[in-house]
């Protein structure tokens, strides 16, 4: 899967499906040439086109007039030496020097993939299954190398990048900078999408023209964030869901992240993606290491469809882990939307016996039974039983749940300290802040010094008193605000810059000591909602709360944007009561049903309150989600229809065999006289006949070429459709 050309200096990663092409020019610079669709011989004609061009200099101490740094494409350039464009590394010496030029050492190839010291990474369940070309950049000056790490998976159209810088010098250098990967891209006309959004409305999807000048994406903010996700996808004008080029770049990182676009004056597109470096300052000692996070790069000639399909199957199949990775995940009824913080032994007694009735799997008991937390004031950090809520404690709660057949779920936010804590009263320095100056509160509370092993060893202890006691079977994982007054108690001044990648490394660090020790439980991810859903995470916890906004019709739109990047198997979803208490708006129980049972399904209300009728559909949806779940969990999903300027919104679930489907329609406004619309499924086996559940027969291709109408519908806004197709025969 990977060649080097001696003679042409020309590196070849490729697959039945990509080639990724880059070479060592004059100068021992290493070039990009290409990366997309496969090609079997490559003959030389994207080498660098030579041509003077005034105010673009070239290399220190050469004449030759036509080649230089600023117009060449490379796989990683560096900064103050004749690159105008972004950096992808920034090293500071000793002598205050920024400069960083590195060049072509050596190169090596690894069968399989080296593991990513203390940081999440997609990895190989045998050897065979990848290759990885390790390229070796040095700055002489610094006295620095610079692993560039390329791995080629042998069915995907996947490239997975990371760096790592290592000081081999008698110098303390400083890292003001380092991305993860860079492309740059011979000219083209490129649009970006994006997935902004905030609180209750992530992951939107944006696209946009790249212009002239520098496109950033990022997140300031101590995690991935609501505001913007750690992912990004380079398309044409002209691609859509199902045709076109797509190359997406998306971070396999939790904390502050950075993705630059920057299109220069030549009309070529750079493209880095990393930590962020606003903030960053990391200190390189002689013989440190430095491991930058993964970037996973995906190229897709079948639109955008295609590349979300080989996100899902590599996010799912080698980042996620863990006995759950391809469990059916248990259909779950939680607490906090029925009752918040108002909730005692018989209440959820209530709740129980409402839910095991229905087909309900596993009770999850959210915020609100640890310290004397009865409202969000207080005891985070105090990760010991409520002495008043729950008579018996959590010990008996556990014991009435399991003797329904049900597992128990329970919620922590172990990153966070409350000021009205037993913790924050013994160790206020815990927290982040700098010295004399205020703490900024956020949901009143202030954030734990992760950064600190005691400090996440505490919270460590904390956890496994209760979880050494009780059976708890699944964890929902919160994280309620973001950082600031990003400085550490316990670093020196020069390493202040580091705190908030430590602080990232400090929660993976508890999410894998957690993970190891209770290998039977499910874990859930959630930051007020989908604020960390990234892959980092995901190879810690395979699912996590999408968002805190639980309106279906919202969700339509949550819910497609999370696809784009993330599998439905990571996406939880819940029916929550209507009019909904985010959005106020009123749907159906079919409508929040059928948007919730696209992902990981549960409930988030008073059941108690349900109407004997309401409780059927429950008995239904239920009964329904479990007769379908593995292929909502774990086929392919498509994107049939996104309604960003139209009306409706389709998608579909194919199993691996193409022997079932799931189709699922909605529509949003009600319109008097409506346009009649088509919607045609894919990915079927055109020579299967496909039967629905009213026993009518179709052709595969009949289902994809010529489709049917969307009526009838009622006449009614927000309202939704599922259709289940199974195989009959073969034509
Ligand atoms: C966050 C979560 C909610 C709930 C509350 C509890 O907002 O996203 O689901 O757990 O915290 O405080």
């Amino acid at each position: 899967m990977i060649t080097f050309d001696e003679s042409t200096q020309v590196f070849h990663l490729h697959n039945q499906q990509i080639s990724y092409l880059m070479s060592v020019e004059e100068g021992n610079l290493l070039a990009h040439l290409y990366f997309g669709k496969a090609v079997s011989h490559y003959a030389g004609e994207r080498a660098y086109p030579r041509r003077d061009r005034g105010f673009s200099g070239n290399l220190p101490d050469s004449s030759e007039r036509d080649y230089s740094k600023d117009t060449l494409l490379q796989e990683w350039s560096g900064n103050n030496t004749g690159d105008y464009r972004v950096p992808a590394v920034i090293i500071r010496d000793e002598n205050g020097a920024r400069q960083t030029d590195f060049r072509y050492q050596s190169y090596r190839i690894v069968a399989g993939k080296p593991d990513l010291e203390n940081l999440p990474h997609s990895y190989v369940v045998d050897d065979s299954e990848a290759q990885t070309l390790i390229i070796t950049l040095t700055d002489t000056a610094l006295n620095c190398d610079l692993a560039l790490s390329y791995t080629i998976f042998d069915n995907w159209a996947v490239i997975a990048r990371d760096a790592k810088l290592i000081n081999r010098g008698s110098h303390v250098l400083h890292i003001e900078k380092i991305a993860s990967m860079q492309i740059d891209f011979p000219k083209q006309d490129f649009q970006v999408i994006s997935l902004p959004g905030a609180h209750a409305r992530e992951r939107q999807v944006e696209r946009q023209e790249v212009g002239h000048g520098v496109t950033q994406f990022e997140s300031r903010r101590g995690t991935s964030s609501h505001h913007m996700n750690p992912f990004i996808a380079l398309v044409h004008p002209d691609t859509t869901e199902f045709a076109g080029e797509a190359f997406g770049v998306q971070l396999v990182y939790s904390g502050n992240h950075q993705e630059t676009l920057e299109r220069d004056y030549i009309d070529q597109t750079r493209v880095l993606a990393g930590i962020n470096e606003y903030d960053f300052d990391w200190k390189l000692s002689p013989k440190d290491v430095f491991q930058t996070p993964e970037a996973l790069l995906v190229y897709s000639d079948q639109g955008l469809n295609g590349m979300s399909n080989t996100y899902h199957h590599l996010l799912r199949e080698r980042v996620a882990r863990g006995k759950y990775q391809y469990a059916k995940r248990p259909i779950v009824i939680n607490n906090w939307e029925a009752t918040f913080f108002d909730f005692d032994s018989s209440k959820i007694q209530e709740i129980l016996n409402n839910a095991a009735p229905l087909g309900i799997e596993m009770f999850v008991l959210d915020d609100g039974w640890f310290g004397h937390r009865d409202d969000d004031n207080s005891s985070l950090g105090d990760w010991f039983e409520h002495a008043h809520k729950l008579q018996g404690g959590l010990k008996e709660v556990s014991r009435q749940i399991h003797d329904k057949n049900m597992r128990f779920g329970l919620w922590f936010e172990p990153e966070m300290i409350s000021t009205d804590s037993d913790l924050y009263r013994a160790h206020p320095d815990y927290a982040l802040q700098v010295p004399g100056r205020g703490k900024t509160l956020s949901r009143n509370q202030l954030v734990l010094d992760f950064s600190r092993k005691e400090v996440v060893d505490n919270i460590f202890h904390q956890m496994v008193k209760i979880l050494d006691n009780v059976k708890v079977d699944y964890i929902k994982w919160d994280m309620n605000r973001h950082l600031t007054e990003v400085y550490s108690a316990a670093l020196p001044a020069d390493q202040q810059g580091e705190v908030s990648h430590r602080y990232t490394l400090g929660v993976y660090d508890l999410a894998e000591r957690l993970i190891e020790r209770y290998p039977d439980i499910l874990f859930e991810g959630c930051s007020g909602g989908g604020g960390r859903f990234d892959a980092g995470m995901l190879y810690y916890f395979p699912q996590s709360w999408a968002s805190d906004n639980t309106d279906a019709v919202a969700r339509l739109k949550i819910q497609t944007g999370t696809s784009l990047a993330y599998p439905m198997s990571s996406m939880t979803a819940h029916v929550s009561v209507s009019p909904n208490q985010q959005t106020g708006r009123a749907t159906s129980f079919e409508m929040r049903g059928d948007v919730a049972m696209s992902g990981v399904f549960g409930y988030e209300l008073d059941l108690a309150k349900l109407t004997d009728a309401e409780k059927e559909i429950v008995k239904k949806q239920v009964a329904f989600y479990k007769e379908h779940r593995q292929l909502i969990q774990y086929g392919d999903f498509i994107r049939i229809k996104s309604a960003f300027k139209g009306n409706d919104f389709a998608w579909e679930f194919v199993s691996k065999d193409k022997s079932e489907a799931l189709l699922f329609r909605f529509k949003l406004m009600s319109l008097a006289q409506p346009e009649f619309t088509l919607t045609k499924m894919a990915g079927l086996d055109p020579k299967i006949v496909y039967e629905d559940e009213k026993g009518h027969s179709y052709g595969g291709d009949e289902l994809m070429s010529i489709g049917f109408y969307d009526v009838p519908l009622e006449a009614a806004d927000w309202t939704s459709k599922v259709d289940y197709f199974a195989a009959k025969e073969r034509a």
